[in-house]
C-alpha cells in the first residue's frame, strides 16, 4: 500500500513563489509516490479577519491554483477543510491533551499575535492544534511544508504520541517534508526574513499572479549583498536567496547557476533569472485561465466525499477511545 501524504495552504493574502516552492512544487512531485490529500485551509484562514465574499473566492481561487500548479485529480484528491466538520471536532479533542507551554512556545503565534496586538484571538493560539487535526485525520505519513511549518508538524507528533500512549494505538505519527533550497525561500527586499503572503509591500514578493513587467521590476529592484561575484554562499543572503529560486524553476543546481554566471554581473544574473520566472508563471497563468470554476466546484464535491469518508471512519475510533457514547 502506498503511503499518505496530506498538505495545506489558507485561502488568505497573495499566493507567492516561495508558497510554490516550498510546497506544492513537492506536492505535485510526490504525488506519484503517495496517496496525496491537498486541503484548502479556509478554517485556518479565519483565525485573522477575513471578508466573507473575498474568502469564498480564495477558496476557490485556491483550489484552481493547486490543478494549475500539476496537482492531478485522477490520484490526488483536493477538498475545502471546513466542508469536513471532523477537522473541528478533532482538534476540539486534541486541544484537550495539548499544553498551553507547548501553543505559547509556537514561533508563528508569537509573531502574528505581535502583528495583531490586542485582536489576537484564541484560534490563532490554538491554530497548530487544528492543524495536528488535519494531519492525524488521515492517518498522514508525511506532511510536505516549508520550514515555517516544521514546529507546527512537530506537535503533531507530540499529540499523536500523547494520545496513542493514554487511549491507545490511534494516530500514525507523521514525518515533515521539506527540500533544502525552497523550505524558506526569503523577502526580495529583505533577505532576512521569508517570502510572506502578508508582507507590506509587494516588493517582497512575486505572486503566481504577477505579470511578466511585474517580475522583472521586482527583480530589478531585488536586495543583493555587497560584492560583484554570484556566490551560493551564506554570507551572501540575497544572492543565495535568488540562486535557490532560479535553480529550483529551472531544475539546475545552485551550483551550476553559480558556475554559469561566474565572472558575470548582477544585472546580467537578474535579469536571466526574471526571465526564468516569467516563463514559469506565463505558462502557469495559462493553465490557470484554462480552469473553469465549475469544474473545480465538481472536482472540490467529489473531494469532500472521497475525505468525508477517512474522516468519518478515524473519528468513530476517536469518539470510542475518548469514552463517547457510540
Ligand atoms: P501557509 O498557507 O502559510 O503556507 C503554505 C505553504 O507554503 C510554505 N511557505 C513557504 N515555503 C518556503 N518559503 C517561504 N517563504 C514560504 N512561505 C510559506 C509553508 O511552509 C506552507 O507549507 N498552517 C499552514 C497550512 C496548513 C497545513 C495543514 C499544512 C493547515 N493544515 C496540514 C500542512 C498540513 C499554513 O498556514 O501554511
Amino acid at each position: 500500500m502506498k503511503q499518505r501524504i496530506f498538505s495545506g495552504i489558507q485561502p488568505s493574502g497573495t499566493l507567492h513563489i516561495g508558497n510554490f516552492l516550498g510546497a506544492v512544487k513537492n506536492w505535485v512531485a510526490l504525488q506519484e509516490k503517495y496517496e496525496s490529500i491537498f486541503c484548502v485551509v479556509d478554517l485556518h484562514a479565519i483565525t485573522v479577519p477575513q471578508d466573507p465574499e473575498e474568502l469564498r473566492q480564495k477558496t476557490l481561487e485556491l483550489a484552481k491554483i493547486y490543478l494549475a500548479a500539476g496537482v492531478n485529480t485522477q490520484e490526488s484528491t483536493i477538498f475545502v477543510q471546513s466542508q469536513v466538520p471532523e477537522h473541528t471536532e478533532l482538534a476540539w479533542i486534541l486541544n484537550t491533551i495539548t499544553k498551553i507551554s507547548e501553543l505559547e512556545r509556537m514561533t508563528q503565534f508569537k509573531d502574528k499575535a505581535k502583528e495583531q496586538h490586542q485582536n489576537s484571538n484564541a484560534g490563532l493560539f490554538n491554530y497548530p492544534v487544528l492543524m495536528a487535526a488535519d494531519i492525524l485525520l488521515y492517518d498522514t505519513n508525511v506532511v510536505p511544508v516549508g520550514e515555517d511549518q516544521l514546529q507546527h508538524v512537530e506537535l503533531a507528533r507530540t499529540l499523536a504520541k500523547r494520545f496513542n500512549q493514554q487511549f491507545g494505538e490511534t494516530f500514525v505519527v507523521p514525518e515533515p517534508f521539506v527540500v533544502k533550497e525552497g523550505m524558506r525561500i526569503m523577502g526580495l527586499d529583505d533577505p532576512s526574513k521569508k517570502m510572506s503572503k502578508s508582507a507590506a509591500s509587494e516588493f517582497n514578493y512575486i505572486a503566481l499572479t504577477d505579470s511578466p513587467e511585474k517580475i522583472r521590476e521586482k527583480i530589478k529592484r531585488a536586495v543583493t549583498d555587497s560584492g560583484k561575484n554570484i556566490r551560493y554562499a551564506d554570507d551572501k543572503p540575497a544572492i543565495k536567496n535568488l540562486i535557490n529560486i532560479y535553480s529550483l524553476l529551472d531544475n539546475v543546481k545552485p551550483e551550476e547557476v553559480e558556475n554559469i554566471y561566474k565572472g558575470k554581473s548582477y544585472s546580467e544574473f537578474k535579469a536571466d533569472l526574471a526571465e526564468v520566472i516569467v516563463d514559469f508563471l506565463t505558462n502557469f497563468q495559462e493553465k490557470y485561465d484554462k480552469i473553469d470554476d465549475k469544474d473545480v466546484l465538481n472536482l472540490l464535491n467529489e473531494g469532500k466525499e472521497k475525505a468525508k469518508k477517512l474522516a468519518e471512519k478515524k473519528m468513530a475510533e476517536v469518539r470510542e477511545k475518548v469514552g463517547f457514547l457510540m
